[in-house]
């Protein structure tokens, strides 16, 4: 379905290749719509690593995975297609490149345009504590213990434009509680 077939404005969705709180993430993007998923490469890895589907979406949910090299599918950010960019869970991998200002794949690319078409965007930093457990493949808690850079590079996504961390799935709902009431206010 092309852009100018489906309901607009919408929320678009980055799933990245990282394991913490990835089952919890699915749960919250299949309350949304109408909804865009762009799923990077690592996260079609990590998906099928924890036996998940992208399954019981909102009907008329777009899968747009990472298959172009200049990231394709950001053109709706130009096009007024998204209202609210939700990036959860985030790797560090991918915090760090936003950080540095880096776009050089799907997930990337869609945080950076948002930013640039000033779209709000909700980002669910993983390693935010000096110590943490996560939950591994086979459903074992293993501990992690995010360094100093990773601490780092979320402090500062924090300071940028048009950006929301948030630290934890709680703080994650409460984000979203808050953007769709802005939106229910901003629509009546
Ligand atoms: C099973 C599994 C779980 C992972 N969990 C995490 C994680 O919790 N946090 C993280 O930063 N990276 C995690 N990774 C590593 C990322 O997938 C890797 O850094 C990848 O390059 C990230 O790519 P992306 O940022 O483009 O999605 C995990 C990898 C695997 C195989």
């Amino acid at each position: 379905m092309t852009n100018s077939d489906v309901k607009t404005p919408r929320y678009g969705w980055a799933l990245t290749g990282s394991g913490h709180f990835f089952k919890e993430s699915l749960e919250l993007m299949r309350e949304l719509e109408p909804l865009d998923i762009f799923v990077s490469a690592a996260a079609e890895e990590v998906l099928n690593m924890y036996k998940q589907k992208l399954d019981q979406l909102p009907p008329g949910t777009r899968i747009f995975k990472d298959r172009t090299a200049s990231a394709v599918p950001v053109g709706g950010f130009y096009q007024g297609v998204y209202h609210t960019l939700i990036m959860s869970p985030t790797s560090s991998n991918t915090i760090a490149k936003c950080v540095a200002g880096i776009s050089d794949n799907l997930a990337t690319n869609v945080y950076a345009q948002a930013g640039k078409t000033r779209v709000p965007s909700i980002v669910f930093a993983c390693d935010n504590k000096p110590e943490d457990l996560t939950e591994a493949p086979r459903e074992n808690m293993v501990k992690v213990y995010p360094r100093k850079i990773d601490l780092e590079n979320t402090r500062k996504l924090g300071e940028f434009e048009y950006t929301t961390v948030v630290e934890s799935i709680e703080e994650l709902k409460q984000a979203l509680m808050a953007r769709r009431e802005c939106l229910k206010s901003s629509s009546s």
